[in-house]
């Protein structure tokens, strides 16, 4: 019998020594509660306070780690050959970023905006105020890139440049993101909105537009979302690809008092909460859920091949943040599956209901979703 993701026992990677022998707090677990209040060490050579973040669905694919910076500072340039996606999660400042003697483009930023960080370009963040600290969510794929390539010189003092990487994507690199249709895609609002096709990109999984950018300044506000109808609850989501990488992300929206389904693909996706009250269970086949309880600046990570599904305690629509979707961690087959409503065990939604009603509330699941397995919502688009 072959043993979960999560049982077998991984060999110690390069990138796990690297961040044991910098000597700042590492987190483990499956969740936390609130990355603004999580536990920093001081980080000399990066002049911030940080942390790293190995959360049990990370699996030695993906990068989180939690960089604050003090009142009024400005950090060192970082330049890395691999791109780096960074989330708000309090305070606002100013990011400089530019690749070899180019010019610098600067953006200001303020908690739940969202940009990335091409690889070969320097980035220097600064702390626009100076009473208070500033903290971020650094993303990205360090892990696997250290196995293959085990020098960690390598990743912060290569020379090489390739600016056309960053000058080559025109003048408005850091300014509104644009809709793009990919190859099949549908979306009546987005095409009205002046998207454009692609016939080179893949389709989003809502089957909408994608929108291409490197800055998204409020990830708490944003508001063109595409119904994503196969995963329950009458669900929103958007589809963020940042340019001339594979890196992207992808948000979702539900409604007060509902739950998506559950369902499973491969590891390295970290969640993170811009907006909402609730909790998600991560569950391994066979094995007792685990309750991962969320608000705002909350992170989760649900390991591969494990069942995972999203519930909203809230009174106001609540929001979840996904980095990582590369292709090979997509999953397939039996390895992508989802749980209709009508087949999942009664306790998934008697606990809902329990943890509503412990807030005088009552789910506003249609009870027609338990029974028919291809119930559909109004999404009010005439479909
Ligand atoms: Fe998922």
């Amino acid at each position: 019998m072959t043993e979960a993701p999560s049982e077998r026992r991984r060999s110690h990677l390069v990138y796990d020594e690297w961040i044991e022998s910098i000597g700042i707090p590492v987190h483990r677990g499956h969740y936390i509660s609130d990355l603004r209040e999580v536990e920093l060490g001081w980080w000399e050579e990066r002049g911030c306070n940080a942390a790293f973040l190995q959360l049990k669905g990370m699996e030695g694919v993906s990068e989180a780690r939690i960089v604050e910076i003090p009142p009024g500072v400005t950090l060192p340039p970082l330049k890395m050959p691999i791109g780096e996606t960074i989330y708000v999660l309090s305070g606002s400042g100013l990011a400089s970023v530019w690749a070899g003697e180019g010019p610098k483009t600067s953006f200001e930023w303020a908690p739940h905006a969202m940009f990335h960080v091409p690889r070969y370009a320097y980035a220097q963040l600064s702390n626009a105020r100076g009473d208070q600290p500033a903290r971020l969510l650094h993303y990205n794929y360090m892990p696997m890139a250290m196995t293959v390539v085990p020098d960690p010189d390598f990743f912060f003092k290569n020379p090489y440049e390739d600016p056309s990487l960053l000058y080559g994507q025109g003048e408005d690199l850091y300014s509104q993101a644009k809709a793009v249709l990919g190859r099949g895609a549908v979306d009546p609002a987005a095409e009205r909105e002046g998207a454009t096709r692609d016939d080179s990109m893949p389709v989003a999984a809502h089957g909408g537009a994608t929108w291409v950018g490197n800055f998204f300044p409020d990830m708490a506000a944003w508001d063109k979302l595409s119904p994503y109808r196969h995963r329950g609850a009458g669900g929103t989501s958007v589809n963020v690809r940042f340019p001339g990488t594979n890196m992207s992300a992808s948000m979702s929206v539900f409604d007060a008092s509902m739950y998506k389904k559950a369902h499973l693909h491969g590891p390295g996706r970290v969640i993170v909460i811009p907006r909402g009250e609730g909790y998600s269970l991560l569950t391994e086949p066979g094995k007792e859920a685990v309750v991962c309880p969320w608000g705002e600046a909350a992170v989760f990570t649900p390991p591969g091949g494990w069942y995972h599904q999203h519930f909203n305690l809230g009174t106001e629509p609540a929001r979840y943040l996904k980095f990582g979707h590369l292709p090979q961690f997509a999953g397939a087959g039996d390895y992508r599956h989802q749980i209709e409503y009508p087949d999942e065990a009664p306790k998934v939604r008697e606990y809902f209901e329990a943890e509503l009603a412990k807030r005088g509330r009552e789910s506003l699941m249609p009870d027609v979703v338990y029974k028919d397995r291809d119930y559909e919502w109004d999404y009010g688009d005439g479909d």
